[in-house]
């Protein structure tokens, strides 16, 4: 990372994240003055404890100093105490905010935007780059103002005690500088290849739990041991070297305070012998010295927490700032549906990253209330024409109307509320079977509820659970049958009681009797409704008022099943070897 980037970064922290918190980090600031206070009054009391207690042997000094001592020990660690407090909290605000943002970005941006990347990845950003912004905004910012506020405090009293000294002090400080910035650029790139492999570890990890029963029928246990160890041992390298980063300021500054150290003793033993300085201020100014050791190597390494933190910022900010294609317009005007009919005119469309056309000319005319059904072989492009409907992603080219109506040209939340989608892979939440239902309508009564999963078949196997419409039933249903699973699909479609009914039929199949209660379940969900079904079941195709048949991304027929049993060769072949199978 370079500066320029460096400070484009941190000024949007500041700006977006941190200004809004400048009352209560000003009080931090003042607490940091405290700290710096008391830190330098250790120091300046030791001249008067060693003259006034020891060389004097004055009583009430005696009482005084100690007391004072304590009292400055006291302000240091208190005020210390409470600026770690603020700083902490306003720390985990910001995370908070920026936590929320990159939600609210995934729960609306475009399909293909979101699964650009993998899940893991988004996971190491909410965990590992938010806890790095952490620290700089928390750890780093406070270390900032107490750290140098308490060094420019103690480099006061050592001027104050001996400009001389002091000077000969100070070389110090340059040489610091020098290491901290060529550490702080490292840290940087380091930390980046360590976020990139923690996304990769956290990926790796939810495909081998969602893939467990995969691999041990494939007995890839020993395969996936070796890929895990693989990943971990490139996070541990990448830690490892981060860590030493971190550090490696550590013996340079030692060294450093030695040279310094030998040669101050050095120094001031020529200047007691000429009686240039007092023993009392000599312990004072070497106590000063000392004691900003500590901020000295805080501040070396602080600009590694912002590198740090600043690379992580970069990460989360390029989630924050993808652009959406497709998003509520809220001026747009909502969707009227009259009878349901929908029409694709001239629909191609090509997949990000891909040369081919998944589907190309594409035209169908649906009308209102009628069922039609898209067959094809698989790969056909069937799944990509019904995901354009709810503008899962949008056609490259041609238009898609509903009811005379272009749906780009319309509200898009009325455009969703509008379809129901019945897709191949159902997806569930790890959440109750009501909860699961009710997501179609949350304000629903338990008399709709009811009623649903009445029409989906579902409520003769939800009533058997002990613990009926409250089970839960697992990560992505993992508790649940197939045709349970699909019924539960359904019963959620029909509580949507949306016009337009869009069903990726499974091609899994089931029992004949769960088979024949999916298919009525189907048959409920559909009445009255426009429906286009992807169809697997001669059952479904039969009932269809139109079929159209896919080829490699384009129509190549359409009519009735007996219209096309006549006339189409690609019908005919599918009906042969897919179709009638089940
Ligand atoms: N997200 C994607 N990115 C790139 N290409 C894709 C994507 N999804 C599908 N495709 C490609 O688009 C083509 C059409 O896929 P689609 O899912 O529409 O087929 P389908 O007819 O539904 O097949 P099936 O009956 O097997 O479900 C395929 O060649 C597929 O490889
Ligand atoms: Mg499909």
């Amino acid at each position: 990372m370079n500066l320029t980037t460096l400070k484009k970064i941190l000024l949007r922290l500041y700006r977006y994240y941190v200004k809004k918190y400048l009352n209560k980090l000003f009080i931090a600031l003042f607490l940091s003055f405290a700290v710096a206070a008391g830190t330098a009054g250790i120091a300046w009391l030791l001249d008067p404890a060693v003259k006034k207690i020891f060389i004097e042997q004055d009583k009430t000094m005696a009482l005084l100093i100690p007391f004072g001592i304590m009292l400055a020990f006291s302000v240091k660690g208190l005020s210390l105490y409470f600026a770690r407090t603020i700083t902490i909290r306003v720390g985990h605000e910001i995370c908070k905010k920026i936590q929320v943002e990159m939600t609210s970005k995934i729960l609306l941006s475009d399909a293909h935007t979101i699964e650009s990347k993998h899940s893991g990845k988004y996971i190491a950003h909410y965990l590992y780059d938010v806890s790095m912004i952490f620290n700089l905004v928390s750890t780093g910012l406070l270390n900032l103002m107490k750290d140098s506020l308490t060094l420019i405090v103690l480099i006061s009293l050592m001027f104050y005690q001996n400009w001389k000294l002091a000077c000969f002090a100070l070389i110090m400080m340059p040489m610091a500088a020098i290491v901290a910035k060529s550490l702080g650029r490292r840290i940087g790139k380091v930390t980046s290849q360590s976020a990139d492999v923690s996304g990769t570890l956290s990926a790796y990890v939810s495909e081998i739990i969602k893939a467990s029963r995969m691999i041990k029928i494939y007995q890839q246990e020993k395969f996936e041991f070796n890929k895990s160890e693989k990943i971990l041992d490139s996070l541990k390298n990448k830690q490892i070297k981060m860590g030493l980063v971190m550090f490696r300021a550590q013996p340079i500054m030692e060294v450093i305070t030695g040279i310094i150290i030998a040669g101050f003793i050095y120094y001031t033993s020529l200047m007691v012998s000429t009686g240039e300085i007092e023993i009392n201020s000599f312990f004072s100014f070497l106590t000063a010295m000392m004691l900003a050791y500590q901020p000295i190597r805080s501040l070396a390494t602080i600009n590694m927490l912002f590198y740090q933190g600043a690379a992580a910022a970069e990460r989360v900010f390029e989630v924050i700032d993808t652009k959406s294609t497709i998003e509520q317009i809220d001026h747009m005007p909502n969707l009227k549906i009259e009878k349901g009919s929908i029409e694709f005119k001239e629909v191609n469309y090509t997949y990000p990253k891909t040369k081919e056309h998944a589907i190309k000319n594409i035209n169908i005319s649906i009308k209102g209330n009628t069922i039609a059904a898209l067959v094809g072989h698989s790969g056909a492009g069937k799944s990509t024409i019904i995901n354009l409907l709810p503008r899962f992603f949008d056609a490259t080219e041609g238009q898609i109307y509903i009811d005379n109506q272009n749906i780009k040209k319309i509200n898009l939340s009325s455009l969703r509320k509008s379809i129901s989608l019945v897709s191949q892979d159902i997806i569930l939440f790890d959440d109750t079977v009501r909860a699961n239902i009710l997501y179609a309508n949350l304000n629903a009564s338990e008399e709709q509820l009811k009623r649903a999963c009445d029409f989906a078949a579902a409520t003769e196997f939800i009533e058997k659970f002990p613990e009926s419409y409250e089970t839960i039933i697992g990560e992505n249903g993992i508790r649940l049958s197939g045709g349970q699973k699909q019924r539960i699909s359904i019963a959620r479609a029909i509580l949507k009681d949306s016009p337009i009914i869009l069903l990726d039929e499974a091609t899994s199949s089931l029992d004949s009797d769960s088979e024949e209660k999916v298919q009525n379940a189907i048959l409920n969900l559909t009445k009255n409704k426009t429906t286009l079904v992807i169809a697997h079941r001669l059952s479904t195709i039969i009932r269809a008022n139109k079929i159209f048949v896919l080829d490699q991304g384009k129509i190549a027929d359409s009519g009735t099943h007996n219209e096309l049993l006549k006339k189409s060769e690609i019908y005919k072949n599918l009906y042969n070897k897919q179709l009638s199978t089940n």
